[in-house]
């Protein structure tokens, strides 16, 4: 089978964000207490002052993310920050509502802010919305953020951090639209509420970035909410995780329904700003996603996806969507970081990479630069190969020629105007069978010449099931350059980056 690529390097479509590859840690599962954080300490593995896992750190590091969200997801929904600082010995051990757990509260903000510190990243906080007061979100952006000679500030420094962390991102409750949320709530009635919450945390700290909770990008809930906030808010955040079922067809199409999230997102959010006469940026925090099947891995028992090469094409496509949406989405967080639905899962001996793992290092590193235009010929699925697909999403892709072409592509042009630069091409065969043969052309000037040296960075397996475990990682980069003669041969269900010097 053949299919074509065609590049514009002068389509700017957008920089792509590096905010875009940034990562959650919330209290749930084994993402903190096992995960990033193990001062038991028993086989060396932890900084002895911190109690941070280097190994986790390091596996991390490489993954360059900007920015970690925290303290959850739906754990933050009846969390009160308080528990969490002070004296380890004093901090109380509380019943947890969301994943019906207990919280020992012995990590909380400051460690969170240290483990920032580590990584080189930036702290993101959500805020408590459902058995949390304004009182408690003023008193937590106090404690981060005040220099001032008042309560928290002082309670910060007492526990000794002398210095504010300017905590730049705040969001406005998490998935409060949710049955399954504390303190669910109708999309007015939060709308009302969240415009309270900015005005009063906007005026103790003008500087902070604030978030509006958002439902998929697409929903009701959506609309009414950019209506009221727009005016107060710099992001929305949307969720979406998408699900095989046991299919992979359905798997790799997935990413779809957020490429299409998008674009309804910016439109309502162009609305809201025409609606209220604005003239500001409001971006996309795109600040969970995934693949999730949450029947194979449930909440409660921790979320530990075991994922497959299949799940790692999946995400290779969820992160071309990011790259070709580069104006839309600016801030994006996998969830989650470690162990829950993770490209990382930890023992108290080590770690090992997931899938999914490879496929987010090769984006973080080269699909950084700016977004450029492109299109892709390519043979589609049909509705007869991708049956529970369509029946998910007709209701908001109704035209069927949506459906998702085998060849799924992102392209950036890295570097500087005027310096060395690189065209990277990210390609995944989503075909679960056919190998194509794909000719690659960059603008009407440029062509990936016969005989240019191309780096191709491939991540593929015999089969779509192979999965990575402990001293067992089957699935992974591997890199390789080719004399490139015009076009790619591109396997049966692959994923690579392709880099060109130009
Ligand atoms: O990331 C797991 C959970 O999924 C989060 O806690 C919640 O926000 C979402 O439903």
């Amino acid at each position: 089978a053949s299919a074509t690529i065609h590049i514009d390097p002068a389509r700017h479509v957008s920089e792509v964000d590096p905010r875009i590859y940034s990562g959650f840690t919330e209290h749930m599962g084994r993402c903190i207490y096992g995960g990033i954080y193990d001062p038991d300490n028993q086989h060396g593995l932890s900084d002895p002052k911190t109690g941070l896992r280097t190994d986790v750190a390091a596996a991390l590091k490489d993954l360059n993310v900007p920015i970690y969200r925290y303290p959850g997801g739906n754990f933050v929904s009846s969390y009160r920050w308080q528990d969490g600082v002070g004296p380890k010995e004093n901090r109380p051990r509380r019943p947890e509502l969301a994943w019906l757990t207990e919280e020992s509260n012995q990590f909380g903000t400051d460690e969170f802010m240290t483990f920032c510190r580590a990584m080189g990243a930036e702290p993101f906080i959500c805020l408590n919305m459902g058995t949390g007061t304004l009182e408690d979100a003023l008193a937590w952006l106090e404690y981060c953020n005040s220099s001032a000679n008042t309560y928290y500030a002082t309670m910060r420094r007492k526990n000794g951090h002398e210095e504010p962390y300017n905590v730049k991102y705040w969001s406005l409750g998490n998935e409060v639209w949710g049955p399954w949320q504390i303190g669910q709530q109708s999309s007015e009635d939060y709308s009302k509420k969240a415009l309270q919450w900015a005005k009063a945390l906007k005026l103790l700290d003008p500087s902070i970035k604030l978030i509006s909770c958002g439902e998929t990008g697409h929903a009701d809930w959506d609309r009414v909410t950019l209506r009221t906030l727009a005016p107060v808010v710099d992001y929305h955040s949307i969720h979406i995780y998408t699900v095989s079922q046991g299919h992979h067809e359905v798997n790799v199409n997935g990413p779809a329904a957020a490429e299409k999230a998008l674009e309804i997102t910016k439109s309502l959010i162009e609305l809201a700003k025409i609606e209220a006469g604005l003239d500001k940026d409001i971006t996309v925090c795109f600040d969970e996603w995934n693949v999730w099947d949450p029947v194979r891995a449930p909440g409660e028992k921790g979320a530990e996806e075991h994922y497959d090469l299949s799940d790692a094409l999946a995400v290779a496509s969820w992160l071309n969507v990011f790259v070709r949406k580069a104006d839309v989405v600016k801030i994006a967080c996998i969830a989650q970081s470690v162990n829950v639905i993770s490209p990382i899962i930890t023992s108290p001996q080590g770690l090992f990479k997931q899938t999914t793992y490879y496929p987010l290092q090769l984006f973080a590193n080269l699909m950084q630069g700016t977004s450029l235009d492109i299109h892709v010929e390519s043979p589609s699925y049909t509705e007869a190969t991708v049956p529970v697909w369509v029946a998910k999403l007709e209701k908001y892709t109704p035209d069927a020629q949506k459906l998702t072409k085998f060849i799924d592509v992102s392209a950036v042009l890295s570097g500087t105007a005027g310096q060395e630069s690189e065209v990277r091409v990210a390609i995944v065969n989503r075909h679960a069978q056919q190998s194509f043969e794909v000719p690659i052309r960059v603008g009407p000037t440029w062509e990936l010449v016969k005989g240019a040296k191309v780096k191709v960075y491939e991540v593929w397996s015999e089969s779509l099931k192979d999965s990575n475990w402990f001293n067992k990682e089957k699935v992974k980069t591997v890199e390789r350059e080719v004399d490139f003669d015009g076009s790619y041969n591109v396997k049966a269900h692959s994923f690579q980056i392709l880099v060109h010097k130009v």
